[in-house]
């Protein structure tokens, strides 16, 4: 069995890592591997957005499964040219992947099938934001609707700071064309989890659910960024909570998809708040979430593979169940300095030596590089430190111990990943 990844980040180093597990005696390949997979596969010297040129090549290879880690590749109909050509694919169509590319067209569609989510308008023209803003009271959300690596949401507390973030993403060039046309909503109160479905397009497969940590500084304040960390098992997800995600989102979602002859294959990525008023969805992506992957995988006990290879042919799921190792993980993001802003590249990194052999420790890399055989940072988010341990609190241990042992100029993380859910753990259930 021949299998790409697309994509080359700390999501897809834990694809291939997993991946692996399921299939040793498979051959994998990956587009411009990072120095952490490039001993794991053969490389791929083509970008993931260099669709065309990927559909010849894989098809030459006779590839036998294509996964692809990020949403670009996915958006500019990679999926839909690979399957033109008949090769097996892992990932939704252009079309479908408007759920993340497009945050109006997601939002419409919750709107219009009565998905749970944040009371909220679009707009394209400044005049009728501002007008719109200026009549809102408390806390608002302004989002480029566009693709913006997971930083176009700014939670404005005041009118003017809403206001601002608006006219900049529609007057201005904050996000680009990403910004060219925003949605207002009002800020939900709550707790996020991440949920991720496997889906054949009808049925919904849950992996575990986890929690990212999307804003840069301790205690989740300052400027969102694409995760800085992320654990698994999370105990606000309750069997009853994933019973109503199953059924008054992912279901209806599916539905309406499948309906508008666009039905979504592959997984499906609901960023949820769980609110007073039960769980509501704050995005939608249209792959698995980074740094969530890299805590999810390593607890994963059966074959992602078998899903990924039915969802890719075409077939059904129906029935098929995740089994986890009852385990916990935990991964500390460590990144460059000014991310999620401006950063320098370039910094030699230093790994102690017997670090990564380390039993329940992994490091995936993200953003790195290789020259002359020194390691160098080339990205905002650098490397995962993932921990595993039989407790949350174990894991967090290594993780931390991992971070704390890598070097590299300006190396910024958060040492707080999974407090909420530790704090909850210390403190003594009431009534004894
Ligand atoms: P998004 O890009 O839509 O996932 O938003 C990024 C982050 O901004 C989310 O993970 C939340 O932490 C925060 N956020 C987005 N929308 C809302 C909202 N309506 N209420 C509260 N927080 C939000
Ligand atoms: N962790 C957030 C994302 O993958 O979008």
């Amino acid at each position: 069995m021949k299998i790409l990844i697309v994509g080359n980040g700390g999501r897809e180093h834990a694809l291939l890592w997993k991946l692996r597990r399921d299939a040793p005696s498979a051959q994998f390949f990956a587009t411009r591997p990072n120095p952490g997979m490039a001993p794991l596969c053969t490389g791929v010297d083509l970008a993931p957005t260099d669709v065309d040129r990927l559909g010849t090549w894989a098809e030459g290879e006779e590839i036998s499964l294509t996964v692809v880690g990020p949403e670009i590749p996915l958006a500019r109909g990679l999926a839909d040219a690979f399957r033109k050509r008949g090769l097996p694919v892992f990932g939704p169509t252009a079309t479908a992947a408007r759920i993340e590319s497009s945050k109006a067209f997601a939002k419409d569609l919750m709107e219009r099938v009565g998905v749970p989510t944040a009371a909220y308008r679009c707009f394209r023209s400044w005049s009728d934001a501002e007008a719109y803003i200026q009549e809102k009271e408390g806390p608002l959300v302004v989002k480029a609707s566009g693709l913006a690596a997971g930083k176009g949401a700014i939670v404005c507390q005041t009118t003017e700071e809403a206001l601002e973030a608006a006219r900049e993403m529609l007057e201005g060039d904050a996000f680009g064309s990403a910004g060219a046309e925003i949605v207002v909503e009002e800020f939900m109160e709550g707790e996020e989890l991440s949920v991720f479905g496997i889906t054949d397009g009808r049925h919904v497969t849950f992996l575990l659910p986890s929690q990212d940590h999307k804003q840069i500084g301790e205690g989740d304040t300052g400027p969102n960024t694409g995760g800085m960390g992320a654990y698994a098992p999370i105990p606000i997800a309750t069997d009853h909570l994933l019973d109503t995600v199953r059924d008054q989102i992912f279901l209806p979602v599916l539905d309406a998809m499948e309906a508008s002859a666009s039905p979504f294959r592959g997984v499906l990525y609901a960023g949820l708040m769980k609110t007073a008023d039960g769980p509501k969805v704050v995005e939608f992506n249209c792959r698995f979430g980074d740094p969530e992957a890299q805590v999810i995988l390593p607890l994963m006990d059966n074959p992602l593979l078998e899903l990924l290879v039915a969802v890719g042919r075409g077939g059904s799921i129906a029935g098929t169940r995740a089994r986890w190792n009852g385990r916990s993980a935990l991964n500390t993001v460590l990144a460059s300095e000014g991310y999620p802003g401006s950063y320098e590249k370039g910094k030699e990194i230093q790994i102690p030596g017997g670090l990564t052999d380390q039993e329940d420790l992994l490091v995936f890399h993200a953003g790195t590089r290789e020259e002359e055989g020194r390691l160098l940072t080339a990205g905002g988010r650098v490397l995962s430190v993932v921990g595993l341990g039989n407790t949350l609190a174990e894991a967090r241990e290594r993780s931390l111990a991992g971070a704390e042992a890598i070097q590299f100029q300006g190396k910024t993380y958060r040492s707080d990943i999974g407090w909420r859910a530790l704090e909850s753990e210390e403190t003594p259930a009431e009534g004894g």
